[in-house]
């Protein structure tokens, strides 16, 4: 064992409950299921799974959150230990390099525990096979040592809840997305959402947010509460210097067209990257990366941020050969619509 030693579990473990949180959005963040508004169908089969566990005196099967970001997975994460009772670990599948690292949290889980693993869908495959037994039969396999003198370590862990978060479920591969009791897809929150989430974070924050002024923001959030809760900071900072600390409708569309989000939400980002596909690329269909060089972006945050959301507002389509733009493309960006060349642009839409 000489050559070999686990990490510290702290050196791979958030140092907060929550990783990368700042303190407003900690404030924000909803603690328990009844706060987390939204997503009707996640939250009732969260609340059976969770209830059906309580009851039997166990703890809960895995579960798997997937959706874009910002959408509540860690929150959700936290949830699920609230509910539960139990302590929450957090790590994330970047920070577990080697198998030693997952092997080290694993040791220092106890009973009932929450490991919240973000991004699980870019833990390293060597880790993911550590993750397997763990998860299924709550036991840790592990080699110690390299060559001739190489040993077999087998431990029994206590049974603990695995939540595991992705932007990606395409990238996660089928034996481990099968390892969970419970997978939640979270959808982009529909427009009331928005408003219900805004006025809570409206009173935790104490602004003046008029009716107007919260569909507004509502509107130009993206379907998403992260950016929902930013817009409301930037409309705040506008309405106390500019005008009289009221977020009427008026202020919220004045600050909101400083910071260059449009009336449909869409933030420069988007919008330069449906005017790549529109106009330099003559409406498609171009690929991920080119169009990932054209905005001086990575294809990551093209393909998990910019799209999913152009995709849901019927803006930009994925087909085989490529992304294309929608006519409602060009008429957003306010040009012409063309014609297309001999057929429709969607003869070939891959639902994906
Ligand atoms: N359903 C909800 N109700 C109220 N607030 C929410 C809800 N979902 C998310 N939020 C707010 O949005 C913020 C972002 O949510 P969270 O960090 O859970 O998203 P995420 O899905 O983990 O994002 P990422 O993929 O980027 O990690 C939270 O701090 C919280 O304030
Ligand atoms: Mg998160």
């Amino acid at each position: 064992m000489d050559d070999w030693a686990l990490p510290e579990a702290d050196e791979v473990l958030a140092p907060e409950a929550v990783p990368g949180d700042d303190d407003l959005d900690a404030s924000l963040r909803p603690r328990q299921l009844d706060d987390f508004i939204g997503q009707p169908q996640v939250k009732e089969q969260l609340r059976l799974v969770l209830d059906g566990a309580t009851r039997r005196g166990e703890p809960s099967d895995h579960v798997l959150l997937s959706g874009p970001p910002g959408l509540g997975k860690t929150s959700l994460a936290g949830i699920i230990a609230a509910e539960m009772g139990a302590d929450l670990r957090a790590t994330s599948g970047p920070a577990l390099e080697r198998p030693g690292d997952l092997a080290a949290i694993l040791t220092n889980v106890e009973a009932s525990d929450v490991l919240f693993v973000d991004e699980i869908h870019r833990m390293p495959r060597a880790v993911e096979e550590i993750l397997y037994p763990a998860m299924e039969d709550f036991r840790l396999d592990i080699v110690v040592g390299k060559g001739p003198g190489a040993r077999a370590i087998r431990l029994p862990l206590p049974r603990f809840t695995l939540v595991g978060a992705t932007t990606r479920t395409g990238l996660i591969a089928s034996p481990l997305r099968d390892r969970f009791g419970f997978t939640a897809r979270l959808e982009f929150y529909a427009q009331d959402e928005l408003e219900e989430i805004l006025n809570r974070s409206a009173r935790i924050l104490d602004v003046a947010l008029g009716d107007e002024g919260c569909a507004e923001v509502a509107r130009r959030s993206r379907g998403t509460p992260r950016i929902a809760n930013r817009l409301l900071k930037r409309v705040r900072d506008f309405a106390e210097v500019r005008a009289d600390g009221v977020v009427t409708g008026e202020v919220a569309r004045a600050a909101l067209a400083l910071f260059e989000v449009d009336e449909r939400g869409l933030d420069r980002l988007d919008r330069q990257a449906l005017h790549q596909l529109c106009v330099a690329f003559g409406g498609g269909p171009v690929g991920l990366s080119t169009l990932a060089v054209a905005v001086g972006e990575e294809t990551e945050t093209v393909e998990e941020v910019v799209e999913p959301f152009l995709i849901q507002q019927g803006l930009l389509a994925r087909t085989p050969r490529g992304r294309v733009a929608t006519p409602a493309a060009w008429a957003h960006l306010g040009l012409p619509v063309p014609a297309p060349p001999g057929g429709t642009l969607f003869d070939t839409v891959d639902p994906e």
